[in-house]
């Protein structure tokens, strides 16, 4: 089944790996797999188990865990709308239903003819051009973005584009103001407010912007073949210390502390770059990796001879396919040009890069866990200590850092210490790319000082409420996970130290602005739809926890909400809250929690105009009440049960063998 052609490029991948690490090419090769059948058949799952010696059941769980990886064939077209809530604000049910009703199936179908499939999908990296919709030819595996899909217009334009067969001659960025059978974008390749200075996002809009020759006529590669020649490894983590620049995954950790870590004298070391942008609400990444991906890759050069890695690996998101392609085309150039590979710059160092796509988890985006995904695993996090910096992939020390931090690196390096603390806060210094979606009448990415208020954002570079009738009601400021902000907080500056004062996150500058038209009941409900998808079914608070809010938001948003359920959901909230396994755990319940404390009224008012007296459905309790010293006061068991009955203990989960 796998075929000797098959088995040949499979090989090649296998090669990329350190020696002995050859698991780590586990995705990679499913990929040639599912390219060639459209999808991954058990024997020939089994022939890989062979070539990589592991069981064929660890091949089985790594298939079963990761989402674009399939079990059974799809159509020649799978369609995938995002519906979560940045889109979900933009019209991405309705978008959802315009192509369910253009091609006569319901989501989760398929058309008889085999020709499409359609899902719903969670956050794609293009919460700016929402609605839209990813769709995958599954004779190529190619992937493509079809974005600003606001009528049903729109959609039977796509469903045109696809039918013609014309669909795929580029990967671009689709819009409908393009001509269908045209092979490019319609426009720039993103919005970018237009405000000066800019640094992070100088190219995105120039000609041939991914190309080397425009990266090096902007003088691009130049400070990465000085810095080998000039400046010791020591010299440069000093000096990105100094500079302060903090994580732009989420964390906002300091990087050159983080790259301080390393354990002195141990080698090999790795470089990871974390280029698996899943919160829901940020987009820049992608922006970057597409449109200037050499600006990335002058990161990596000046990062590694740093951390002095000879090894470094990119692992982005599966659903990247674009930004995969175009950094593969990047690497080609660079190392047809000797900037990577052996002898750099002839400085005499080598550095060899992979690129190591993802298959589909949210999780993955949490460094243990990508770690153990790039292993050839699934992406399940792993506990810490040790830290990454001291044991990380393949148990060597690694630093894993944001796309967006390392693209900070180089113009560290360039224009010096002093240059980059000149932006922002003292404690939140340089530049930040903000990616503002939702209501508003210009969402799309803004590369602006740290400490730039949120209402200049919103307001001056996105134009304000989307409808002038209905005033933006909250604002969540750093991707979805984050607590929300209510108009009395919106002239917070963001920067790391003021946006944790007004009580949430700035996280990953995802800014997603939410107006009257949508209630928070549904804003919370989709949120938790989102976590119970994405929870890696590691530990029981994350995996049963977001499951059994997502059952009470449900029956809220169908009518049959009790007024004690608010309670049941702050309850369940405390306990998965700093209680679970990884951070992802715990931010799951952020927004609720917030949500339930601002906006206490609307959940109320649905569930009084719903269900006046009361009546609850009869729904099996699950999971089991077991207490614990954590109970709020003044409730008890009883309190739990949604029929009004006494809850039966269960010895077995009172004595925590769960
Ligand atoms: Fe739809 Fe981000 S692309 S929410």
């Amino acid at each position: 089944m796998i075929t000797e052609l098959m088995r040949q490029e499979i090989d090649e991948i296998l090669a990329r790996y350190p020696a002995g690490r050859q698991r780590s090419g586990i995705l990679p090769a499913l990929y040639v797999i599912q390219r060639e059948y459209g999808y991954c058949p058990v024997q020939a799952q089994d022939e890989l188990a062979d070539i990589l010696g592991i069981a064929p059941a660890e091949v089985g769980a790594v298939v079963g865990f990761y989402t674009m990886l399939h079990e059974q064939p799809k159509a020649e077209y799978h369609i995938e709308v995002c519906t979560n809530v940045p889109c979900m604000l933009r019209g991405g049910k309705q978008c959802l239903h315009d192509f369910e009703n253009a091609l006569g199936i319901h989501h989760g179908e398929k058309t008889a003819d085999d020709q499409f499939a359609l899902d719903h999908m969670e956050c794609l990296g293009s919460c700016g051009t929402a609605p839209m919709a990813a769709i995958t030819d599954q004779k190529t595996g190619q992937i493509r973005y079809f974005e600003n899909l606001d009528s049903a217009e729109d959609i039977e334009k796509v469903i045109t584009l696809l039918k013609s067969g014309n669909g795929f001659r580029s990967l671009e960025r689709w819009t409908p103001q393009a001509d269908p059978n045209s092979e490019g974008a319609a426009d720039g390749p993103y919005r970018t407010g237009g405000m000066e200075p800019r640094y992070l996002m100088a190219r995105l809009n120039q000609r041939d912007s991914h190309k080397i020759d425009t990266y090096e006529a902007d003088g691009g590669y130049e400070t990465a073949r000085r810095v080998l020649s000039e400046v010791a490894p020591a010299d440069m983590v000093d000096q990105i210390k100094a500079s302060g620049i903090r994580g732009r995954g989420g964390a906002g950790f300091p990087t050159g502390v983080k790259w301080g870590f390393l354990p002195q004298g141990v080698y090999p070391r790795y470089l990871v770059v974390n280029a698996d942008e899943s919160e829901p609400g940020t987009f820049k990444d992608r922006i970057v990796m597409e449109y200037d991906p050499h600006q990335l890759l002058e990161g990596i050069i000046l990062s590694c001879h740093a951390i002095e890695s000879e090894k470094a690996f990119i692992y982005i998101r599966g659903e990247y396919y674009f930004a995969y392609v175009r950094l593969q085309e990047a690497i080609a150039e660079a190392t047809a040009k000797g900037y990577l590979g052996d002898n750099i710059f002839g400085s005499g160092k080598k550095l060899d890069l992979v690129l190591h796509r993802g298959a589909g988890a949210y999780e993955c985006g949490e460094e243990t866990a990508q770690l153990s995904s790039l292993e050839g695993y699934r992406g399940q996090p792993r506990l810490k200590p040790p830290f990454p910096a001291v044991e990380g992939l393949y148990a060597k020390p690694t630093i894993v850092n944001n796309v967006e931090s390392i693209c900070n690196v180089t113009h560290v390096m360039r224009y010096g210490v002093d240059w980059y603390k000149q932006f922002g806060a003292e404690r939140s210094p340089g530049m930040r790319i903000f990616c503002l979606s939702g209501n508003v009448k210009r969402p799309g990415l803004y590369e602006l000082p740290h400490a730039t208020p949120l209402n200049e954002l919103v307001y001056e570079y996105g134009g304000g409420p989307e409808d002038d009738n209905h005033e933006i009601k909250a604002i969540v400021p750093g991707g979805l996970s984050m607590k929300l902000l209510t108009p009395d907080q919106f002239d917070t500056p963001l920067d790391f130290e003021s946006v944790a004062a007004a009580g949430s996150l700035l996280g990953s500058a995802g800014v997603i602005a939410i107006d009257a038209r949508t209630t928070m009941v549904e804003v919370a409900r989709r949120t938790l739809s989102f976590y119970r998808e994405e929870s890696c079914g590691k530990c029981t608070p994350c995996r049963e926890g977001t499951a059994w809010l997502e059952k009470i938001l449900l029956r809220i948003e169908e009518g049959q909400g009790l007024g004690r359920d608010l309670e049941l959901m702050e309850y369940i909230a405390q306990n998965i809250a700093g209680k679970s396994f990884c951070p992802f755990g715990e931010a799951s319940v952020w927004g609720l929690q917030s949500n339930l404390l601002k906006f206490r009224s609307e959940f109320t008012a649905q569930v009084e105009r719903a269900n006046p007296d009361e009546v609850g459905p009869v729904l099996p309790i699950r999971p089991a009440y077991r207490p614990n010293t954590h109970e709020p006061s003044g409730l008890r068991a009883s309190a739990f049960a949604p029929t009004g009955e006494t809850i039966v203990l269960h010895d077995d989960l009172a004595t925590g063998d769960d």
